[in-house]
């Protein structure tokens, strides 16, 4: 009787976890198909080949589930994904935020150079970008990039922190921009506005060229 009972609630344990297993990956396969109307911008599994569009694939599924609240909702206003967002139902928007963050990002950062001047100042760039994301500037109060989007830009799931490594430098200027007039402002507590707000177009430039060359798989 009693071999009979743990028998049974073994079985029990392992068919819930079994479910849960088979719900996540469900979740995924559906998400594939729902974002068949988003490849045409956001590239093959969310790795976007175009610098305006942002790449989706192996952001954290809270930012973008977020995100695409804040599209539905009109809080962040893009022309190109406010028709979108408004058709998406709350469980499309689970299922779609699932699967771009079980894909992995890619990168192919191989730069080419003209001259040794492009070259050099290129590597002075990434050299700035790369003090400020880690150190930030005190006197400033320009907050080290490090503490909330991570010594690899692998941001933080369940603060919604938002994955930045690899991303197109050119969207990444146009984001921190927004932040900086105030057109994107849809965070509740605007972290994001204070920190731009306070960046040289020197600075967005140069920690946008360093966070693109941060490597996909870390
Ligand atoms: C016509 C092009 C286009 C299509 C199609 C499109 N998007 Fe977008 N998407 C954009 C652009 C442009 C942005 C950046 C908006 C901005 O600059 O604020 C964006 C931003 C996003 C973001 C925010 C990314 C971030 O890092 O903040 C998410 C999430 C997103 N799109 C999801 C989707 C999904 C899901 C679909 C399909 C249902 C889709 N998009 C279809 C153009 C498109
Ligand atoms: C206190 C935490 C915090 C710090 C420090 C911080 N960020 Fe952010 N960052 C956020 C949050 C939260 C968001 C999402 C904002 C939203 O939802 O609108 C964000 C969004 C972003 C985005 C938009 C990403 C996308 O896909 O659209 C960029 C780019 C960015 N941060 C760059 C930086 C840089 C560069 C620094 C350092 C100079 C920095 N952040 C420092 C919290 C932070």
């Amino acid at each position: 009787m009693h071999k009979k009972s743990l028998a049974f609630a073994l079985t029990a344990l392992l068919c819930s976890h079994a479910h849960a297993e088979l719900s996540h990956s469900d979740s995924v396969n559906a998400g594939k198909t729902k974002t068949a109307s988003c490849v045409s911008c956001h590239g093959e599994h969310g790795n976007s080949t175009m610098p305006m569009f942002p790449k989706l694939a192996g952001q954290n599924s809270v930012y973008i589930a977020n995100q695409l609240k804040a599209f539905k909702s009109g809080e962040r206003k893009d022309p190109m994904m406010a028709t979108l967002a408004m058709t998406l139902t709350e469980n499309d928007i689970v299922d779609i935020a699932n699967y771009y963050a079980d894909q992995k990002v890619t990168g192919e950062h191989e730069e080419l150079f003209d001259t040794a001047e492009e070259k050099a100042e290129h590597e002075a760039m990434v050299k700035l970008g790369g003090d400020l994301y880690r150190n930030g500037d005190l006197k400033r109060e320009v907050s080290a990039c490090i503490a909330c989007h991570g010594p690899h830009g692998e941001g933080n799931k369940p603060a919604g922190f938002p994955a930045l490594k690899a991303q197109h430098a050119n969207y990444l200027v146009k984001a921190l921009t927004d932040f900086q007039t105030g057109k994107r402002a849809n965070h509740p507590e605007n972290m994001m506005h204070m920190i731009a707000g306070k960046m040289t177009e020197a600075e967005i430039k140069a920690v946008a060229t360093r966070i693109a060359t941060m490597k996909p798989e870390k």
